[in-house]
């Protein structure tokens, strides 16, 4: 989270300007305060008002405006904030930016700003390979500037190069980079999704858990710094930005990749692993004739229970170890049982019966259980929330207990 944290958002005139209105909505979800400036050029690409809007601020543009001097002034606009961000970078504003340049407001700014300054470049491939545009951020990096981007990609002009500005997200995660990583240094573990459990080569027993809640989980370490590795079950969720993900099938290998992630400082298991596999797996597909044998076929045996097993490890267990309890009736009950059973450190109970939509669903409501030596289990509710924004509380969390140790 950027929570009261001041990004001064300098827009300059690029196609890749639109996804500036992404950014700042990003930027905004994530508790942040946008101050824009756009530029003339800028100007010409999205609209002061849609710019406005998203930002919920007024819109800097002219350096000479009687109004914006009176009430905030470019210095003050160059200094109250705790980053500045060109997104898009043009090559002229960089041009601009090595040589000091500063005729307009957004380049009197960057000049005038005490402030760390990311930039995100984009323009045409050709523009950024021309060694006047390479010397002019290799300056500005040996003079502490941060770039993040440009990525390879199709541009503007149907050609196909290095140039396209990053995407909003990377760019978020940068700027998250810069303005808190709490958990810097620290080596996470989640794991998310169902579990598959082959019982022929074409079918399987499986559950109904997303991997939502669990990819959110692993994106909200990594925006804090965290050194993540996701280990997931099948799952149509995109893999999070900045976050190794080691894709599974069974119970048993998501055991095995996340023994294989040990040593970590702190693991999330919230993957619903599937409790049973069949005993044994038929090489052949199974025929519809075949049914009257099924029942001995599909003799189930237990999985490992990954979260328990990396509990109770002797020399690598992670010095915070959270599991989470899907419930459908008693939930705090049963999740105080499955906290001493599992002999993990917090638990994240929710109800999932179906009338809650919770498994696969958006949203999730949380009863945090926390294990304390001295003062025994402590109880927190967490309001009905969307599980992005209790993925955020969660990494929060963590980094409270962990972060300030690492
Ligand atoms: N878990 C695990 N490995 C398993 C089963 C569960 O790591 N084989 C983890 C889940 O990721 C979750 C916690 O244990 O963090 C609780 O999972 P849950 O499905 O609620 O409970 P179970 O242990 O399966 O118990 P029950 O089915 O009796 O509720």
């Amino acid at each position: 989270m950027l929570s009261n944290l001041r990004v001064l958002l300098i827009i300059s005139g690029g196609i890749a300007a639109y996804k500036s209105l992404e950014l700042i909505r990003s930027l905004k979800a994530e508790g942040a305060h946008v101050r824009p400036i756009l530029t003339k050029a800028g100007r010409e690409f999205v609209t002061p008002l849609s710019v406005s809007s998203l930002a919920r601020e007024k819109v800097h543009e002219d350096l000479f405006s009687l109004t914006d001097e009176s009430e905030i002034g470019h210095i003050r606009l160059a200094r109250e904030t705790d980053l500045v961000v060109v997104a898009p970078a043009t090559a002229d504003i960089l041009a601009k930016m090595n040589h000091g340049i500063a005729d307009d407001l957004a380049t009197t700014a960057l000049l005038a700003t005490d402030r760390p300054i990311l930039v995100a470049p984009a323009m045409n491939s050709r523009m950024w390979e021309n060694a006047a545009t390479q010397c002019n951020i290799a300056n500005l990096k040996s003079h502490g500037v941060m770039t993040v981007g440009p990525a390879l990609g199709e541009l503007a002009e149907g050609e196909f190069g290095i140039g396209r500005m990053a995407e909003p997200a990377e760019i978020l995660l940068a700027v998250e980079a810069v303005l808190g990583n709490p958990l810097s240094g620290v080596r996470a573990l989640v794991t998310s999704g169902p579990t598959y459990e082959p019982i022929d080569p074409i079918r399987y027993i499986a559950n109904r858990s997303s991997g939502k809640q669990g990819h959110a989980i692993a994106g909200a370490c990594a925006r804090l710094g965290a050194d993540v590795t996701l280990v997931t079950g099948p799952s149509t969720e995109a893999e999070p930005l900045g976050v190794s993900t080691v894709h599974v099938e069974t119970a048993r290998d998501m055991l095995r990749a996340c023994i294989d992630a040990l040593p970590v400082d702190f693991a999330i298991c919230a993957a619903a692993v599937s409790d049973w596999r069949p005993e044994s797996v038929h090489g052949q597909k199974l025929k519809k004739g075949q049914a009257a044998a099924l029942p001995a076929n599909l003799r189930l045996v237990e999985n490992p229970d990954i979260l328990a097993t990396l509990a109770v490890r002797e020399n690598d267990r992670p010095k915070l170890v959270i599991g989470f309890a899907a419930e459908t009736h008693d939930v705090v009950a049963y999740a105080r049982a499955k906290l001493a059973s599992k002999g993990c450190d917090w638990i994240l109970a929710n109800d999932v019966s179906a009338e809650t939509g919770t498994f696969g669903g958006d949203h999730n409501k949380i009863h945090l259980l926390t294990r304390d030596v001295e003062s025994g289990v402590g109880i927190e509710e967490w309001p009905q929330s969307s599980k992005r924004d209790i993925a955020a509380r969660l990494a929060e969390r963590v980094a409270r207990v962990l972060g300030a140790a690492a």
